[in-house]
């Protein structure tokens, strides 16, 4: 079944210059961007779309992280979009994410791990929605 999924880009990867390479896999795959925008995004965005993870201890490195360049945010289509993109960036950890997975051959760190993508149909409505209103 067709669904969409919200995905980012993070600032890391720009930075590194691998948007290419990323949104590469991603079509590769046989996924369609729906969308996409490079945005540098203010702290009130930051703070809504990681609403569950604000009073974490790590969450003001977080912010400060994507907050601090441009990133790419992007809308994915495809056949069970949500779960076959988080499969293919791995683990949040890049230096435990599999070989093979984006984080798993591109990251070494658990902060700068270069990708976002929603990780339930709620969290993909809410996320796509913040980011895409309208769409
Ligand atoms: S949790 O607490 O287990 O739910 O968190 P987790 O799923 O591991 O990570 C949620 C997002 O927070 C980012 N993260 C961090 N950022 C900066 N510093 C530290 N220490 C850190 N730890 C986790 C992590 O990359 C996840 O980002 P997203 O964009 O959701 O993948």
């Amino acid at each position: 079944m067709s669904e969409r999924t919200l995905v980012l880009i993070k600032p890391d990867a720009v930075r590194r210059g691998l948007v290419g390479e990323i949104l590469a896999r991603y079509e590769r795959k046989g996924l369609t961007i729906v969308a996409l925008d490079q945005r540098t995004i203010d702290p009130t965005l930051s703070d809504a779309h990681y609403a569950e993870h604000v009073d974490k201890p790590f969450y003001p490195a977080l912010r400060e992280f994507v907050t601090g360049g441009p990133l790419v945010a992007l809308v994915l289509d495809g056949d069970q979009a949500i779960d076959v993109v988080r499969a293919m960036n791995g683990a949040t950890d890049g230096r435990k994410a599999a070989p093979g997975t984006i984080r798993g051959d591109l990251a070494l760190s658990n902060s700068e791990n270069l990708v976002h993508a929603s990780d339930s149909p709620e969290a993909a409505k809410r996320e796509l929605d913040l980011w895409f209103p309208g769409l």
